[in-house]
């Protein structure tokens, strides 16, 4: 019955696609600034960073400082005149932006009207047809699938009929839950083609957190696959997604795509086979015509408090800044390959793996699979087979493949590697080194880039000034566009005075405001209020701190919440990090601060040692001591130092501090849902070295 289903939908599909068949083989939908920008990195390369035409036309700009001060003293000139040239508009707009940053009231693009997927898609199928637009790196190497821009317009309007036909509406927030894959490029696409905004949902989420953010954006449609394959194994999202649902009295329907073909109990007149959907569809779909400030998606972030926050997006500006700052950031060029390994269910996914590369026509990788499988050599091989020019994921990825032998890298071919970027959390020195050392043999730029689920896109990352410019560790430069401000955030008399000069550290804000800014917390604009806008009045606060070196550039000290205060004396838990990192036995480590009755807060650092470490933990314990003492000072010296099999981590490779500091405080009990993390059980290991260390 099922094979001769799928044969019916294969030949349904066949016909129905004008283009070639591998378009969408449903039984497995797995086949389907002017000259003065260029520079010359330090250390590194030739390269050239690729320059900013439209810069040409602006007075007086001679250098990237030029160029970077023209966008802050007429931002309207500068966004405007990229706004011209980098998107398409069915109408363009009548004015540049309405901003108020005390008010938290942030409009780019005014009267202008567009269409997202138009720009992303149509646009490069009137020209290049042909080009690849996304290579599915699926979870077992040597399997990839290519899918050309005609390919993928023609299944995005299949899928946007298909929600047509269900009668999903402009306005109506779609939830996807599916692993990274053509389809699910091509749901979020066809989402943004009837203005339906999307809200994808990391397929890793629980039920729970996935029937969580379904009631809170009340939504009707939820679009998932059978299964899904990671690192050799099957996860059932359809069945999280069933009990999950079945805490959703507004789902109306839920569409099922394929990934395996396992058959799975589908519920009458609630679930849809979305292959056999989509290939009664026509291939054309006309394009909702949005305005500017029509949401575009929304996607759910944790705050240090509360429930997760919708953050939304909406359609122009954000589309702008993610085009932007891909091209600028990476240098994407005409014939590159681009792999940001990021899941779709992140900000990341969506700038990086799909609006930003698909705006500017570049080929896409789409990467389904796990760093180490089917070994540590993972990403290097792909690295080789498919050409990849750049490379961008979390530093927590690099900590991990560094405790491995580095012939896992050098056995690969990696000449065609130009930038290697990094976001997410603080790249520590040692683990900055081995990327690019290592991976990218010293000829490759290091593009640490900071931001944020609220920003849109990238905030700060190095672009060298001038030829053989010093290339640090950090995100270091502001965007064009942007400018940071930091703040006093110590109590006392100056708290909340702003920081200038060089040599500060402080709270990280933002004071122009920029096109691709969140502009609410979806139902909670109250909310948005509080936590961006009005902590430092007129500007953006980021809940991050950041110190302004003596040169200007910028550093990233962490979350403000994981600031710890010793005895009166401020440090990141990131420093003392970093200085652990360095120890030669050592692969990653984690500290919090936990209450001492004298000192206010000590520092408890877990640390897990490279894999093969057999020496004496207290030997090791000592020598961390000694380096931390060393590299910062006595006060940073942890008070305790556990040597650990792992780290409480989400899914998406960030440590889970507050379970840690519960750890540290015999509070085991109120550890609360775990079942998020990547590995639950590591909770259990560490819980049971804690107490043994007392
Ligand atoms: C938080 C945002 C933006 C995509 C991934 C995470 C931390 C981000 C860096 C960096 C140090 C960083 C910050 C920020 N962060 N990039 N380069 N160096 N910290 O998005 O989940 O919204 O998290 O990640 O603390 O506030 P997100």
């Amino acid at each position: 019955m099922a094979a001769a289903l799928l044969k019916t939908i294969d030949r349904a599909v066949k016909s129905s696609f004008s283009i070639r068949t591998s378009v969408f083989p449903p039984a497995r939908f797995g086949r389907s600034v002017a000259r003065c920008l260029s520079t010359t990195p330090a250390k590194a390369s030739v390269q050239t960073t690729t320059p900013m035409p439209e810069a040409d036309g602006f007075p007086g700009v001679h250098t990237h400082q030029d160029l970077y001060d023209f966008s802050l003293r007429e931002p309207d000139t500068f966004w405007g005149t990229l706004a011209k040239s980098r998107i398409q508009w069915i109408k363009s707009f009548d004015r540049v932006s309405d901003c108020d940053m005390s008010a938290g009231k942030i409009e780019w693009f005014l009267g202008g009207q567009l269409n997202v997927s138009v720009n992303t898609l149509d646009r490069h199928v009137q020209k290049m047809p042909d080009k690849v637009a996304l290579i599915w790196e699926r979870d077992e190497p040597g399997t990839e699938v290519r899918i050309t821009y005609r390919e993928l317009l023609a299944m995005t309007c299949q899928l946007a009929n298909t929600l047509r036909s269900h009668g999903v509406k402009k306005g109506d927030r779609v939830c996807i839950y599916m692993p990274n894959s053509p389809i699910a490029v091509a749901a979020m696409q066809a989402c943004a083609r009837i203005g339906a905004p999307h809200s994808v949902v990391f397929a890793g989420f629980s039920a729970d957190a996935l029937a969580s953010r379904i009631q809170d954006a009340n939504c009707e449609t939820v679009i998932t696959t059978d299964q899904a394959v990671r690192g050799g194994k099957v996860i059932e999202l359809k069945k999280t997604v069933d009990d999950a649902v079945a805490n959703c009295p507004m789902v109306k329907r839920v569409l099922v795509a394929q990934r395996t073909g396992k058959e799975v109990p589908m519920k009458h007149n609630l679930d849809f086979s979305l292959e056999e959907d989509m290939c009664r569809q026509s291939t054309e779909c006309t394009p909702e015509i949005m305005d500017s400030e029509d949401p575009l998606f929304m996607l759910y972030t944790s705050g240090s408090t509360g429930k997760p926050k919708g953050i939304l997006h909406t359609q122009a500006g954000y589309l702008l800044y993610a085009t932007m700052t891909s091209k600028f950031a990476f240098d994407i060029r005409e014939d590159d390959i681009f792999s940001c390994v990021a899941d779709i269910g992140w900000i990341t996914g969506h700038s990086y793996v799909v609006y930003g590369p698909l705006s500017n026509g570049a080929t896409t990788v789409l990467f389904e699979s796990i760093p180490t499988y089917p070994n540590p050599g993972r990403y290097w091989e792909m690295v080789e087979r498919l050409k990849i020019n750049q490379f961008y994921l979390a530093p927590t990825a690099v900590r991990l493949l560094l405790k491995f032998d580095e012939s896992w890298v050098k056995k690969y071919d990696r000449s065609t590697l130009r930038k290697l970027g990094c976001v997410g959390e603080p790249l520590n020195v040692e683990a900055g080194d081995w990327y690019s050392q290592v991976v990218g043999e010293g000829r490759c730029d290091l593009v640490d880039t900071w931001w944020q689920t609220e920003t849109g896109g990238i905030m700060i990352t190095p672009r060298p000034s001038q030829p053989g410019a010093e290339i640090l560790h950090g995100p270091m430069r502001p965007f064009f566009g942007i400018e940071p401000v930091l703040f006093n955030d110590e109590p006392g008399p100056d708290q909340g005075k702003e920081l200038t000069g060089k040599d500060v550290s402080g709270a990280l804000c933002v004071r122009k405001p920029w096109p691709g800014i969140a502009r609410t917390i979806f139902g909670d604009h109250e909310r948005y209020l509080d936590t961006y806008f009005r902590p430092y009045p007129g500007t953006y606060f980021s809940g991050d701190g950041a110190h302004r070196d003596h040169k200007g550039y910028y550093h990233i000290t962490g979350r403000m919440d994981d600031v710890i205060n010793i005895s009166g004396h401020r440090i990141g838990t990131a420093e003392i990090e970093d200085a652990m990192d360095e120890h030669h036995d050592v692969a990653e480590t984690a500290v919090i601060g936990t209450p001492h009755e004298v000192k206010g807060e000590v520092p408890y650092a877990f640390v897990i040692l490279k894999e093969g470490v057999r020496r004496d933990e207290e030997d090791i314990a000592k020598e961390l001591k000694d380096l931390v003492r060393k590299t910062i000072a006595a006060y940073a010296v942890p008070d305790t130092i556990l040597i650990t099999p792992g780290l409480p981590k989400t899914r998406s490779g960030k440590i889970m501090r507050r379970i840690l500091r519960k750890i540290s405080t015999d509070k085991e009990e109120e550890l609360g849902d775990v079942s998020t993390l990547a590995e639950p059980s590591v909770v259990d290991a560490i819980v049971q070295s804690h107490k043994a260390y007392k």
